[in-house]
């Protein structure tokens, strides 16, 4: 049986009134494919960041390949290094080209030498076909392509697991297409991954597991089949409509 790599245990964040994350437990084996999708606002943003330890879980725990990152006195920069992470919205340094932003990390968190590091972003950057955009800056490329350069930054690191949040979520259709494209390359590599997204042909391609998350809780969790044939609950229902009416109209 494959092994864990991330999981978390009764997870709750909670902002004053709001309850962000309301005790969640799941967890990610090594290549795995798990989909979260949710309402707005029903907290998959929270549950990501606190996945990856960018934003500190209320109550519950975080577990890293058998480490417990929610107790005190764990070198939380040595950890968040291991969990690649693409965000929402798309997040590269303006003044850096897309061969520096992904060094970035390599130079600094992980302290590689020049050559070194040059190597491994361009290798990184040659796994989401965005080779040829080495020297451009941000602005000189589209949503997508800025978005595979921000893939690139996670896997350059070498992490034990992806998590992207929604990184089609700011894209047109078309620029969608090609981020979706590299998301299905990387699920053939067997990579471990942690998706937030309402693409559902992706979804139904590549998911091993969805997970269905409203005001902060897993509402019902399963095979894609489950969820495309006859979801159990009804706002998992009404929400699989709502879906793939707008999939349709695409
Ligand atoms: N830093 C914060 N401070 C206070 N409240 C927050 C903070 N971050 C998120 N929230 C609240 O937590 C709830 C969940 O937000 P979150 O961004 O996780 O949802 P989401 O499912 O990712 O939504 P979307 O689909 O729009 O991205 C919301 O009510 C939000 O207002
Ligand atoms: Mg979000």
């Amino acid at each position: 049986m494959a092994d864990t790599v991330l999981e978390c245990r009764n997870l709750w964040k909670i902002y004053g009134k709001i309850t962000a994350v309301k005790d969640v437990s799941l967890e990610v084996k090594e290549g795995d494919i798990k989909l979260v999708f949710g309402p707005s606002g029903s907290g998959k943003s929270t549950l990501a960041r606190c996945l990856a330890m960018l934003t500190t879980p209320t109550k519950g725990e975080v577990i890293l390949t058998g480490e417990n990152l929610t107790r005190s006195g764990v070198d939380l920069n040595k950890a968040r290094a291991r969990i690649g992470f693409v965000f929402q919205h798309i997040w590269l340094f303006h003044h850096l080209t897309a061969l520096g932003n992904v060094e970035l990390g390599l130079r600094q968190v992980l302290k590689l030498p020049k050559e070194e590091a040059r190597e491994r972003a361009l290798q990184a950057l040659r796994e989401v076909k965005m080779e040829g955009w080495a020297e451009h800056y941000p602005a000189q490329m589209s949503g997508g392509q800025q978005q595979r350069v921000g893939i690139a930054r996670a896997l350059a690191m070498n992490p034990e697991i992806i998590i992207l949040d929604e990184p089609t979520s700011s894209l047109d259709p078309e620029l969608t297409g090609e981020v979706v494209d590299t998301l299905r390359d990387l699920a053939q590599k067997g990579t471990t991954m942690l998706v937030i997204s309402h693409e559902m042909t992706f979804a139904r391609e590549v998911a091993d597991e969805m997970i269905f998350i409203d005001e902060g809780a897993i509402i019902e969790r399963g095979p894609p089949e489950l969820f495309f044939t006859n979801p159990t609950s009804e706002r998992a229902r009404r929400f699989m409509a709502r879906l793939i009416k707008r999939t349709r109209r695409e």
